[in-house]
């Protein structure tokens, strides 16, 4: 049953341990594959995009198994060095196995992730990063023929600071004999996160979280475990679903830096925000304004990734926020469904102008992509009424039990067909 029903109309209260994040998990269970022994990465969400990384590389020939939150790999027994179309298409950032498959075996054949809801989503950069190393690739009718006769270290230029491109590059470069540097390296927390994971394995990186990354050299070693940072996207969609609801919600675990000008843009729209050393705490009590311009960029801009949930905390708030996207191309595929609820949204192109409402009424929308799905359900919780969400699937590839968790704080989240919630939850 993939239909949620959301009520509207609730406040949100409490506590949240944010879930691990999805965005560094994947490229460290990437990763497992060069160590050729077990890893245990700890503090890993549970999200169909990491049930398939497992499937990966299990096809692979690794060990992959959960026990609560901890993932253990075993890379030790990796037999093949192909993705199947299936796997590539379940989940595009896949493509990021590429540089640790050739790392170990030196060949390595998938097929083109294919774009996705968020638009065309090339490797151009990735398959250029590794040419770069080394590495021959054919690409024929979609399929990705790669190999390699010793990857050799080399000075890396990327044109765009892409986060998957500087990923791959990284776990590629831990195969190549002397330094790799990436310039214009992407500098998001999940590139330090995984920098902090291959240097426990052995590798020998610096300069991650700045644009200048170097990896020399790789003496493989047991690792014993690496605890996944928090996700400091889910930190900004629980903070604007406490704008859209109303309420006050602490949360726990996070770094506050990581997701900063989320939280400065709520405060300016008049949301108090209290900020410690592994917490963040907001309490929104009033009427909004407008936010200032948003403009997505690479870190340490703007998220593009929580752009469409900041759109929901503008729809009631007074004035009109621009937002400009300039990261993806077809990123507004959210504002069909807040329309539907009454919502006033102008598109441009790469921009969008939102004048706020007075209100929001409950209405039948569908998830578009991962995040778009969530900012409709951040809107349903402001909104009067009941609001059903179909294909909410995209949801549960990036958060974790989003409506056990929402509903604990306070909201009306249901799959179509449950019985209602108590009576108590219900008043
Ligand atoms: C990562 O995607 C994230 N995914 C995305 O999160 C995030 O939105 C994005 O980085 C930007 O921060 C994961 O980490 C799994 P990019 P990625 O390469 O690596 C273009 C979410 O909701 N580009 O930085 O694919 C590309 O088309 C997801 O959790 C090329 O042109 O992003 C895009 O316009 C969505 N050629 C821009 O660069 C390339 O070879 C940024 O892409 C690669 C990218």
């Amino acid at each position: 049953m993939n239909v949620w029903k959301i009520t509207g109309g609730h406040r949100l209260c409490g506590d949240v341990r944010v879930q691990g994040s999805k965005n560094a998990v994947l490229p460290i269970m990437a990763a497992s594959i060069l160590a050729g022994c077990e890893t245990e990465i700890i503090n890993c969400p549970q999200l169909s995009d990491v049930e398939a990384a497992m499937e990966i590389l299990r096809h692979l020939g690794c060990r992959a198994e959960r026990e609560g939150d901890i993932v253990n790999i075993d890379s030790h027994g990796m037999t093949r060095t192909d993705i199947p179309r299936d796997l590539m298409h379940e989940m595009r950032s896949s493509v990021i196995f590429l540089g640790a498959i050739l790392a170990r075996t030196h060949e390595a054949q998938l097929t083109y992730p294919g774009g996705c809801e968020l638009g065309a989503r090339p490797i151009d950069m990735h398959l250029e990063a590794l040419r770069a190393l080394g590495a021959q690739i054919e690409e024929d009718g979609g399929k990705l023929e790669c190999r390699d006769s010793g990857l050799v270290g080399t000075r890396i230029a990327l044109p765009f600071p892409s986060v998957g491109a500087t990923e791959n590059a990284m776990l590629a470069a831990c195969g190549a004999a002397g330094q790799t540097t990436i310039v214009n390296a992407a500098k998001e927390p999940e590139i330090v996160d995984l920098q902090c994971f291959l240097r426990s394995l052995g590798a020998s990186v610096a300069g991650a979280g700045t644009s200048i990354v170097t990896i020399s050299g790789f003496a493989p070693r047991q690792i014993v475990g690496h605890r996944v940072m928090s996700d400091r996207i889910v930190s900004a969609t629980m903070l604007c679903c406490a704008a859209c609801a109303g309420g006050a919600l602490t949360l726990h675990g996070v770094v506050p830096d990581d997701f900063e000008t989320v939280s400065a843009a709520l405060e300016e729209m008049g949301c108090t925000i209290e900020r410690r050393s592994m917490s963040v705490k907001i309490v929104c009590d009033r009427p909004l304004r407008a936010a200032r311009a948003i403009t997505t960029r690479p870190y340490p801009g703007f998220p593009t990734d929580a752009q469409p949930l900041l759109m929901a905390a503008c729809l009631k708030a007074a004035g009109t926020s621009e937002f400009m996207e300039n990261i993806f191309e077809n990123r507004f595929r959210h504002v069909d469904g807040m329309r539907r609820m009454g919502a006033d949204i102008a598109v441009s192109g790469r921009t969008a102008s939102v004048t706020g409402v007075r209100e929001l009424a409950g209405a039948e929308v569908s998830a578009t992509d991962l995040r778009g799905g969530a900012a409709l359900v951040a809107a349903a919780l402001g909104a009067q009424g009941v609001t059903q969400i179909a294909d909410s699937g995209h949801i549960l590839r990036g958060y974790e039990d989003l409506d056990r968790l929402l509903n604990s704080l306070g909201a009306d989240v249901r799959f179509e067909g449950e019985e209602p919630l108590s009576l108590e939850n219900a008043m």
